[in-house]
């Protein structure tokens, strides 16, 4: 063995190898959760010593203490918040990802990652019909997604117009936080616009608050609290009359383009600026990865490119992902996506997704069957609204949590025109309907 200060046992490794292909076999355990801070401190506390406490023992601390203190998204039962469904493909995939320590920042450290992250990138701007010019990057979430395209749109208006006293965007007020968030970031104000019963933006409501401050507007493409997809094609002419950039947040609904049933909803993507779609949503990828593209790539890599003399030696005549967002060093986190798209086809990924909605439509169905209960909205893609109609807050969010605890099934409230309702999202094409009605059935009547 060659001298180094971190000697390490592959039969370590293996074991680490053979834990993980289990777990990956098994999916997560739907009982686990979060456990108090003074569940974790007397185990986690002081894991960090001065000579170490070796592999076994730390590898031992993540399988009995880490992992079961944590929320199961990937499990079939977990239909809150936006969950996760990787695909076994993409899973086992990323654990050779990680071994194989990419820097995928610049062609010259990955061009091999960066080639095949582009071909995922591709199939989505293929499904929203966009030019060859289209391109971007994976970055690591929505959030950021966000930001490096609002970002580059406002460089671009910045280059047409006198700079405004306040920039502005317009977004509905179904617009997901990291809008808000993004606005903070870049200084810039919100224009939050009334959306319709189902919670969708149309042009009309849009027009009036255009003006010369404002760059961009941001399409829903799937909100997250109800599922709406904004008039994208009417959005998109208000935007080039305007000159503005039509940015989509598509980081959960942006799947559904790949669903010939659901394609439509999306008309007039294909003259949107920018599109994110994370697939770590409902593209079965595992976290982290956010696909970000822009319909003309040159608009990114002119807000994003960084210069500096020692990054000259890095050869511009090719597609260097850091130059398209917020970032310079990154993993090939869309490798996992675009190797789960090689194995299975895209034919999967349509039918996996289209199998989705229809497990919506059906516990919908269900929920609108039952006397107990009132369906408020949806599905829209897949999320859906509900309330039990004799039950107080309180004993919603002690249902919720009895079931989540039990992990039969993880169905938080949120709120919908200011009611406390239930809310579903389903991302996972394993989630089974009758099971979910099922636990439905102990609401109270
Ligand atoms: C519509 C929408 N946009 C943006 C985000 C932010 O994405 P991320 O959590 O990956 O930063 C989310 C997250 O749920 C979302 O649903």
């Amino acid at each position: 063995m060659t001298d180094t200060p971190f000697p390490f046992d592959p039969g370590a490794t293996a074991a680490m190898l053979d834990w993980t292909a289990q777990r990956i076999a098994d999916g997560p355990d739907p009982k686990h959760g979060a456990q108090a801070f003074a569940a974790l401190e007397p185990v986690l506390g002081g894991s960090i010593t001065a000579e170490g406490i070796g592999a076994r023992e730390a590898f031992a601390l993540f399988t009995d203490t880490i992992v079961p203190s944590t929320r199961p998204f990937g499990h079939p039962t977990s239909l809150s918040f936006v969950a996760a469904a990787p695909s076994r493909a993409a899973l086992s995939f990323d654990a050779a990802l990680g071994a194989a320590g990419i820097f995928a920042g610049n062609w010259d450290g990955g061009a091999g990652a960066i080639h095949a992250e582009n071909q995922a990138l591709r199939w989505l701007a293929d499904l929203a019909g966009w030019p060859a010019t289209a391109g971007g990057v994976f970055v690591a979430g929505g959030t950021l997604g966000n930001l490096s395209a609002l970002h580059a749109a406002r460089h671009r208006r910045a280059q047409a117009v006198p700079r405004p006293e306040r920039w502005a965007l317009i977004c509905s007020v179904e617009a997901h936080s990291s809008i808000h968030a993004v606005a903070r970031v870049m200084d810039v104000d919100v224009i939050a616009v009334p959306t319709d019963a189902g919670g969708r933006m149309s042009a009309e409501a849009a027009a009036p608050h255009v003006s010369d401050r404002v760059f961009a507007v941001v399409g829903n493409g799937g909100a997250t609290n109800c599922g709406a997809v904004d008039d994208l094609a009417g959005l998109a002419r208000l935007c080039a009359a305007h000159g503005l950039w039509l940015h989509v947040d598509g980081a959960y609904g942006g799947a559904a383009l790949a669903d010939p049933q659901q394609r439509g909803l999306f008309d007039g993507i294909e003259r949107a600026d920018s599109l994110i779609v994370d697939p770590h949503k409902w593209l079965f990828a595992p976290y982290d990865s956010c696909a970000l593209l822009y319909r003309d790539a040159g608009h990114g890599a002119a807000a994003h490119g960084q210069q500096a003399v020692y990054l000259d030696t890095v050869d511009k005549t090719h597609w260097n992902p850091s130059d398209y967002a917020l970032h310079l060093t990154r993993r090939a986190r869309g490798l996992p996506l675009w190797f789960s798209l090689a194995v299975h086809g895209t034919d999967a990924y349509a039918q996996a997704i289209a199998r989705t909605r229809a497990i919506a439509e059906a516990i919908a169905r269900g929920i609108a069957a039952r006397d107990a209960l009132d369906l408020l909205l949806g599905p829209q893609l897949t999320v859906i609204l509900f309330r039990p109609r004799a039950m107080a807050e309180a004993d919603m969010v002690r249902w919720a949590e009895t079931h989540r605890r039990s992990g039969a099934l993880l169905c938080l409230p949120t709120r919908w025109r200011g009611e406390m309702v239930f809310r579903l999202c389903i991302v996972n094409p394993e989630t089974d309907p009758a099971q979910v009605l099922s636990v439905l059935d102990s609401l109270p009547g």
